[in-house]
């Protein structure tokens, strides 16, 4: 067997198994037969799932396939923001509130469904007003607030491809993909609220626009009121958007017109722009929805607590929910103001039914600890969700009992900006779930576990994460850049997709993520996923998250480093006992090889805004280095407290 793909043989094992409650599975949307009715004829299955959607025109045909282009629904015609929005209304559900905003400094707002559409459609004439046509590119930077959903609905509505780049980045950041799409507006606000008190954003807009591009207007909602600096080119949302007319007619574009534009990091210094087209997106996105997170529009409140300036922003907070008429929770602020139980009290507050969040945040508040959620009521709780990287199973069990209440089945979702939709995930009330596993690919879906030469591996061997058959809401490329999307995802297995994570199948062949393949260690010629060892010392009692990066070593290839946050109430001081306690721990977790040769407890790890650890610079630390480019982290100070604590500690020695 090869070096590579031994490499991605997995250790641990985990023999828990969930069945969801048969109260759930009775009323569940996905019922037993699914995987066999889409696996007798997957483009049936998704010819079938399109026809869920609103379309002007039926398509001709439902997959032409030239790998690696893929076109699906050809010939259909339809409009995004109609199936997000004029479907509801028309068919009398315009009442039914779509978004229960809750502002970070308290302030609500309830926007039902036909107020949404009436904003949206008020929106897109100010857009045409303001010389936006089909084609042309808007650039949207906004804090979560209802106007991010509007303006993005409203860009679909007249078929302008937009381009959402999170709030949390630089000028620098704006610039580049401004000028990567050639964005002709750019639809920002003053500022937002966050950590208790207003940023301002639109500075951030002026400063990037001091570069090369051909922005023409800034249109600037007013969110928090702050002192704005103001040139020609801009105009306040109110004053434009309030006057127009509420009446807009809708115009249906190709399935295959361009939807939106999202850029996301690679492995070279620029980002990729993921462009995704209609009819595949909303297909597959309005499926996922509907049978992943099991909703009922009638009677579900729904959160999803991503940023709108992410893929799952895109894909289930806007698109996917609202095209389902379901009832969302849209909150601006940090999980931590005014206080620790915020999320919580949010949910009870509203009743929340489905929860979709990140392993990130669920580590965070064990570490917090179990007094906040706690003291809130979470009963209304129903189903949770998991997405944005492995979940270790003590946070899994964690989510399961402290948040979900041992009633709520757990839906790990895997899935990328590329994928559009969620690709590998419990059906939750078909499948019998694993503290750790994404399980299986969803209906219609074709994800493999594969060896080096491609050849799938059996039960309970590691490889890598292939997606072989198209789907319809893959990206359409890499926006401008052919070679590179051909280049990056379909030429390290000629003409099928591969994804960049490695997986493990255990005995039952249900599939486990292993993080990025270039996150997994070589130690002494022993494979080993830095998400394991993680896993494993985030299962010791003392420890709230880790991070494990690969070392330089000159005696074994690399040596396991892992930074590690205890959790509130460990003292630091336990030092050296601690530290061998945990190495045994590791060990008898996953075997002796796993053992970390080194282990440095710190307070806080390099995240970046979207929660990912970014092992790249802990790696730079662990090999003495001196740290990389940290821009794109969300507290850029984090890798110098560190580095000051670990030299402190050197000091002590
Ligand atoms: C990782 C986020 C394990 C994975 C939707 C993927 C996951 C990358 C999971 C995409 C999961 C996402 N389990 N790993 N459930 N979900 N990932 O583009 O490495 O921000 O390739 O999309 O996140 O990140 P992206």
């Amino acid at each position: 067997m090869n070096q590579d793909h031994e490499s991605l043989e997995n250790l641990l094992s985990e023999n828990r198994h969930f069945l969801p409650s048969s109260e759930f599975v009775m009323q569940a949307n996905a019922q037993h037969g699914e995987y066999a009715y889409a696996n007798m004829d997957r483009l049936a299955f998704w010819d079938n799932q399109a026809c869920d959607l609103k379309w002007e025109r039926k398509w001709d045909t439902v997959l032409e396939w030239n790998s690696p282009y893929a076109k699906w629904f050809v010939g259909g015609k339809l409009n995004a923001s109609v199936n997000a929005l004029d479907r509801h209304v028309d068919e009398g559900r315009g009442d039914r509130v779509a978004f229960h905003f809750e502002g970070e400094p308290g302030d609500t707002k309830t926007i039902t469904y036909s107020q949404l559409l009436t904003e949206v459609k008020k929106t897109a004439n100010a857009l045409i007003e303001l010389g936006i046509s089909a084609g042309d590119r808007v650039a949207i930077y906004m804090p979560m607030i209802p106007e991010a959903a509007i303006a993005m609905l409203a860009c679909a509505r007249i078929g302008a491809p937009h381009s959402v780049v999170f709030g949390g980045f630089s000028a620098d950041a704006l610039l580049s993909r401004i000028q990567d799409a050639d964005a002709k507006l750019v639809i920002t606000s003053d500022g937002g609220f966050r950590k208790g008190s207003a940023f301002a954003l639109k500075p951030a807009v002026d400063e990037a626009l001091k570069g090369q591009h051909n922005v023409e207007k800034v249109l600037v909602v007013a969110r928090t009121h702050q002192e704005t600096a103001w040139t020609d080119r801009d105009i306040w949302w109110h004053e434009i958007v309030d006057r127009q007319s509420p009446d807009h007619v809708a115009e249906s574009f190709d399935a295959e017109h361009p939807l939106f534009i999202l850029y996301t990091s690679g492995t070279t210094a620029k980002p990729k722009g993921i462009f995704h087209t209609t009819g595949g997106y909303l297909t597959q996105v309005a499926y996922t929805h509907k049978v992943v997170f099991d909703i009922k529009p009638e009677t579900d409140v729904y959160w999803c607590t991503a940023d709108v300036g992410w893929i799952t922003g895109h894909s289930y907070v806007v698109y996917g929910p609202l095209m389902n008429g379901a009832t969302q929770v849209m909150y601006e602020g940090t999980p931590d103001t005014p206080h620790k139980g915020r999320i919580f009290e949010i949910i009870a507050k509203y009743g929340v039914t489905i929860l979709y969040t990140a392993p990130t945040l669920i580590r965070t508040w064990m570490k917090w600890g179990d007094e906040f959620p706690q003291a809130h009521n979470l009963e209304s709780l129903r189903l949770l969700g998991s997405v944005g990287e492995p979940i270790n199973p003590e946070a899994w069990m964690w989510y399961r009992e402290i948040i979900g209440g041992n009633r709520c089945p757990i839906v790990d979702t895997w899935w990328q900006t590329e994928t559009g939709a969620i690709m590998i995930s419990p059906l939750p009330g078909i499948t019998v779930t694993k503290p750790g596993s994404a399980m299986r690919p969803i209906p219609g879906i074709s994800a493999k576990v594969v060896d080096d030469s491609a050849t799938p591996v059996a039960d309970g061997h590691g490889g890598y994460l292939i997606l072989d058959q198209p789907w319809p809401s893959m990206l359409r490329g890499i926006w401008g850049e052919d070679a590179r999307y051909k280049e990056t995802y379909w030429s390290r297995f000629e003409g099928i997709y591969f994804a960049g994570d490695g997986a493990k199948l255990d005995d039952e062949g249900a599939i486990w993520l292993l993080g990025r393949v270039d996150d997994v260690m070589n130690i002494s010629g022993h494979r080993i996923s830095t998400t394991e060892v993680e896993s494993a010392l985030v299962s010791h009692e003392a420890v709230a998250e880790a991070a494990v990066v690969g070392a330089t070593d000159a005696m074994t290839g690399q040596g396991i480093v892992a930074f590690v946050i205890l959790r509130a109430g460990i003292a630091h001081a336990d030092g050296e006992e601690l530290n061998t306690q945990l190495r045994n721990h590791v060990a008898k977790e996953i075997g002796a090889i796993a053992k970390p040769r080194q282990i440095l407890i710190v307070n806080e790890l390099p995240k970046t805004r979207s929660g990912k650890i970014m092992r790249r610079l802990l790696k730079d630390v662990a090999e003495d280095r001196v740290v990389g480019d940290a821009t794109t982290l969300a507290d850029p100070n984090v890798m110098k407290k560190i580095a000051e604590g670990l030299n402190s500690a050197k000091d002590e020695d």
